[in-house]
């Protein structure tokens, strides 16, 4: 029998964006972020003690670089010098810009460490799975979840059931990996963007507000704030030297359509990451109207609809 460890965690969508770095290397945020853990989409993540280290991601062996580091640090803790063989698997588009990344480096790092039989706290785990992926700190954590501006981890704010009616809606404009990573793109954005410092100036102020109508579960406060910090953090990333432009045509056609919706009174309020994918926030009674406004935008269009989601889920098993 082989012990095996299985963890299920859902990927952190910022409503506030994290973009810039304060240290690369200790990957440490220039600005904070508030998210919302997603429910209902999920990776799965496998791991197991082997001779070598290895990762399957969707059933397909991918390089180990980006992992390595994590996988030393987890090691130095334990004072364990093991391998580990890790099957990984996403229910959505991975590197796509729908924070595979933030689900994919907490269901790991907590998948490791359990494997380890490391006793950490979900601050400790949060802090190492940050270290691999700043947005995989808040993915530690269901509800909503802020991550301070050179902070080490995230902490959560409100739990899953702090809003029942919210609902995110996300729209599949495009299923192929993004040009460019964030992580690259980040570093261009700091390098040869004019805007960059002006973005770290006004990420921070964009977080009070944020804060402010979470408090009081107040979407068309909420809203507003969301639309500035990604329109601001793209503003950025257009101005760098090569321009960086995640949007496709069908990206624009749905923020025009949300744009349409709330002139009409329909609280739509659309969100962008690191890709083309777009995600409406909007409440429950309002997810029929919008999603089939989105359908008359594009009738091929897959839509999936959130709400808001738990931690991590891990278990050790027997095989
Ligand atoms: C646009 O967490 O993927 O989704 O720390 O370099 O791994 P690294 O970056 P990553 O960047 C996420 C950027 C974002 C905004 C956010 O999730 O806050």
């Amino acid at each position: 029998m082989t012990r095996e460890v299985f963890c299920r965690t859902s990927p952190s969508l910022a409503l506030v964006k994290y973009w810039g770095k304060k240290s690369t290397r200790q990957n440490l945020p220039a600005t904070p972020s508030l998210a919302v853990t997603l429910g209902g989409v999920h990776t799965e993540t496998r791991v197991r003690i082997a001779g070598s280290d290895s990762i399957r991601l969707n059933g397909e062996p991918i390089a180990l670089d980006r992992f390595t580091p994590l996988f030393d640090s987890l090691r130095r803790a334990a004072g364990r010098q093991v391998c580990f063989q890790v099957e990984s698997s996403n229910d959505f588009p991975s590197s796509a810009g729908l924070a595979s990344s933030s689900s994919g480096f907490a269901a790991l790092t907590v998948a490791c460490a359990r494997i380890l039989e490391l006793d950490l706290s979900p601050a400790q785990l949060s802090a190492f799975a940050r270290s691999a992926s700043a947005s995989a700190a808040r993915s530690l954590f269901g509800g909503f979840t802020l991550l301070p501006a050179g902070g080490f981890a995230a902490e959560q704010l409100y739990g899953s059931d702090y809003w029942p009616e919210l609902r995110i809606l996300i729209a599949l404009v495009s299923r192929e990996a993004k040009p460019i990573s964030s992580r690259a793109a980040m570093e261009a954005t700091r390098l040869s963007s004019p805007y960059y410092r002006a973005w770290l100036r006004n990420a921070g102020q964009l977080l009070d507000p944020a804060l402010k109508a979470l408090e009081t579960r107040d979407i068309s406060a909420l809203g507003p704030v969301v639309r500035l910090s990604y329109s601001r953090m793209h503003a950025a990333l257009l101005a760098s030297s090569p321009p960086v432009l995640y949007w496709l045509p069908n990206s624009v056609a749905i923020l025009r359509e949300c744009q349409h919706l709330r002139d009409e009174g329909v609280g739509a309020w659309e969100t962008m990451d690191a890709g083309p994918q777009v995600k409406v926030l909007c409440l429950a009674s309002d997810v029929a109207t919008i999603s089939g406004r989105l359908q008359e935008v594009d009738p091929q269009l897959k839509i999936i609809v959130a709400s808001v989601g738990e931690g991590p889920v891990c278990q050790a098993e027997q095989r």
